[in-house]
């Protein structure tokens, strides 16, 4: 299977619903502007825009990988997860279906459950892989660590085809990245352009940040093009998201670095900022004795940080 470097993102910021039209119409334009990835999720609420920009854009389908996820509640039924997707995008088949998140949540998707509970996320991978079929090309995983691919790979008949984490020049999973490569998991980084400042104004440096300045100056091109061709040239595949149709156009053309403009931009979440937007994010946010949770699990049994809570990934 092959994927494209480039596709668009269609989250569409906290509680922002109701864009079917705008959403439709940035689809098609990208599409036609020769993106041929689009990822979208039903939590985003944006399925039946995506679908019908697929259907009207004038490309033909197979040419066109569409991504879709399908939230903790279903863990236990990834088949009907699998159909709900596709009434929802009144397509045919889905390219690359993920589970969003490895936490399961019982009844509602914020009921989440412990780590140890059934469904686990490896009993979910068990159930997708029957999702696999003329109705849904192939599978991957959202937000996993080593921690948890390992427990994944250990008992999967299918690999994961990919891995879509957060991943910007201040959370650059410089373990994780390789890791998945040696699997033959390709990595989809979400928020490779800080996500527009939404979770915390600090990652707008990420487009401001006058090392990026300087480095985006070299090639001609604005720091977001930069922040989108570092990822790529780490054979990384970037999913921006863009409601303006410059920006749709200008996402989609990549400059080639310098090994040295490479190591600067590896290194900038030590000499910039280290920043986990997962951290920051509102609706991810919860407590369980005490400690923080993210989507009902702490950042241990997440894989992110260790007991110190040294960064492992
Ligand atoms: N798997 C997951 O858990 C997960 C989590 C989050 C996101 N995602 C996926 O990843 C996609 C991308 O992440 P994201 O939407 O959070 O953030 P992002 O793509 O890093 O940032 C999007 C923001 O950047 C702006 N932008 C786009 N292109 C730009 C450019 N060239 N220069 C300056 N600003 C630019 C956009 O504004 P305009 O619209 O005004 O251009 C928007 O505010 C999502 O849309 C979603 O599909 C997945």
């Amino acid at each position: 299977m092959t994927i494209p470097a480039v596709g668009l993102g269609t989250w569409q910021g906290l509680g922002i619903r109701n864009k079917h039209q705008d959403v439709r119409d940035s689809i098609i334009y990208a599409l036609r502007a020769g993106y041929r990835l689009i990822d979208t999720a039903q939590s985003y609420g944006v399925e039946p825009a995506v679908g019908e920009a697929v259907r009207e854009s004038g490309i033909p389908r197979s040419e066109i990988t569409v991504v879709t996820k399908f939230p903790s509640e279903w863990h236990h039924d990834p088949l009907h997860a699998l159909q709900i997707s596709l009434d929802a995008l009144g397509l045919d088949y889905i390219d690359i279906f993920l589970m969003h998140w490895p936490s399961a949540a019982d009844g509602d998707e914020w009921n989440l459950l412990p780590i140890t509970a059934s469904p686990t996320f490896v009993e979910t991978w068990k159930l997708m892989e029957k999702c696999v079929g003329s109705r849904c090309k192939a599978i991957g995983v959202s937000n996993f660590t080593q921690k948890l691919l390992d427990e994944v790979l250990a008992v999967a008949t299918i690999v994961p085809v990919v891995n879509q984490v957060e991943l910007h020049a201040f959370n650059p999973n410089l373990k994780l990245v390789p890791y998945c490569h040696e699997k033959g998991i390709r990595v989809i980084s979400w928020s490779t352009l800080g996500g527009g400042g939404e979770h915390t104004p600090k990652a707008n440096e990420i487009l401001a940040h006058p090392l990026f300045k300087r480095i985006a100056a070299n090639h001609g091109c604005s720091t977001g093009g930069l922040a989108l061709s570092w990822a790529v040239q780490r054979e990384i595949c970037v999913i921006p998201k863009s409601s303006s149709l410059s920006r749709i156009e200008e996402n989609i053309h990549l400059v080639t670095l310098t090994q040295a403009e490479m190591e600067e931009i590896n290194e900038a979440h030590t000499t910039i900022a280290r920043i986990r937007l997962a951290d920051h994010i509102s609706t991810l946010a919860g407590e369980r004795d005490g400690e923080q949770t993210i989507k009902g699990w702490t950042k241990q049994e997440f894989g992110w940080e260790d007991a110190d809570g040294n960064w492992l990934t």
